[in-house]
């Protein structure tokens, strides 16, 4: 390691001068602007695309090429088609329209479809020759990612414990993001119950390191150069933050979401699947307290994230953050360390510099 630099195989591929990704983040956070400013800034940006049509990716990925020719990575959600029979459909709407009255709105009604296509995503994706496309709640076909490499793309799965990284190894993954259980947003489980994939950064980290020989990002609880010396020391290669650069000045999410972020402490988030039918990290507020009284009536994933789209999207125009899903990682108050709407690129510059510093403290305790 230099003083200048640092030097892992993931960090070389990229030509990275920060070991820092900023992870994708659904809901607006990781607009072309932040991804773009994270790669100038010498990171690696990602852009949220689970949510987005083919030909938004399609024209946000052009937005992020006309601002950077550096590489960013996009990432999707592996999902099957939902065809909820009507009974779910209703017990869940039941459930929400106390809440959706009071905003005014009338009850909500099934919806023809739940979520965008993933496999015309994945075309998307492989028509753009994106450089790099991540994948989180399921398992590529080891054909699919023949494809994506066929067409010049780097794949990363993203593991919350040992048998879903060999799991995507196996079918042929680059890399792998590892999912702690501090991280905010919904858990990426695709193998065995959601409660025993809890496993903590510190521990998931060289348990897939080791496990699957692949370059690991770390994701979960990373705020600043601290975490990101830890996690280097553990074997990642880079670490992936979500939740410090959800409140930077380009993230497209409401203020009031920014706020509530900033002022949360270590012990404000719940993992809950009330909100959306996916277990997901999230700051508590009315929204998923009063879902949670229901949750025999929570039809899963995605179709209550729709169902409840409407509901949340109006809190936030209305600036009420009692009513928006409030994704949250466990680390979130030490983001107050910083200026509030603070730019990603000096975001990126500080989170490199505080490292550095880190590793010279621990370098120098063994004088
Ligand atoms: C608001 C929010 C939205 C997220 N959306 C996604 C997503 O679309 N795809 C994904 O793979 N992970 C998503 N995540 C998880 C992050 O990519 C990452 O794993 C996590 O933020 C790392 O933990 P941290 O929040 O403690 O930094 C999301 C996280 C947050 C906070």
């Amino acid at each position: 390691m230099s003083e200048t630099g640092f030097a892992t195989p993931f960090a070389a591929r990229f030509e990275l001068r920060v070991p820092v990704v900023q992870a994708p983040m659904v809901g607006g956070a990781t607009s072309p602007a932040m991804v773009a400013a994270v790669s100038n800034a010498g990171g690696f940006g990602f852009l949220a695309a689970a949510a987005l049509s083919p030909e938004k990716i399609a024209s946000d990925v052009a937005a992020i090429r006309a601002l950077t020719d550096r590489p960013f990575g996009v990432n999707l959600f592996v999902l099957e088609a939902a065809a909820p029979d009507n009974t779910t459909v209703r017990r869940a709407l039941a459930a929400i329209e106390p809440l959706r009255a009071e905003f005014d709105l009338p009850p909500g009604q099934p919806l023809e479809r739940y979520a965008p296509d993933f496999r015309v995503q994945l075309d998307t994706l492989i028509e753009l020759r994106v450089p790099v496309a991540s994948f989180t709640f399921g398992l590529l076909a080891a054909h699919d990612v023949a494809r994506l490499h066929a067409n010049g793309i780097y794949v990363i799965g993203t593991a919350t414990h040992v048998a879903e990284g060999v799991a995507w190894r196996d079918a042929g993954a680059d890399a792998i993001v590892a999912q702690g259980a501090e991280a905010g947003g919904h858990r990426g489980t695709f193998i065995g119950a959601f409660e025993d994939a809890l496993v903590g950064t510190m521990t998931l980290v060289p348990q897939l390191v080791d496990a699957t020989g692949l370059p690991v990002l770390a994701a979960g609880g990373i705020m600043d150069g601290r975490g990101i010396a830890a996690a280097l020391a553990l074997g990642a290669q880079a670490a992936a933050l979500g939740t410090a650069f959800l409140t930077c000045h380009e993230s497209g999410i409401p203020q009031i979401y920014k706020s509530r972020v900033r002022a949360s402490s270590d012990t404000s988030t719940s993992v809950t699947r009330a909100i959306t039918g996916r277990h997901a990290r999230g700051i508590r507020n009315p929204l998923m307290l009063r879902l949670t009284e229901t949750l025999d009536h929570v039809a899963p994933y995605p179709v209550q994230n729709a169902l409840t789209q409407e509901l949340r999207q109006t809190a936030g125009r209305a600036g009420n953050g009692d009513y928006l899903s409030l994704w949250s990682g466990q680390g979130a108050a030490l983001g107050r360390q910083r200026a509030e709407g603070l730019g990603a690129a000096e975001l990126v510059a500080r989170l490199d510099a505080e490292w550095r510093a880190a590793a010279s403290r621990i370098a120098a305790l063994q004088r």
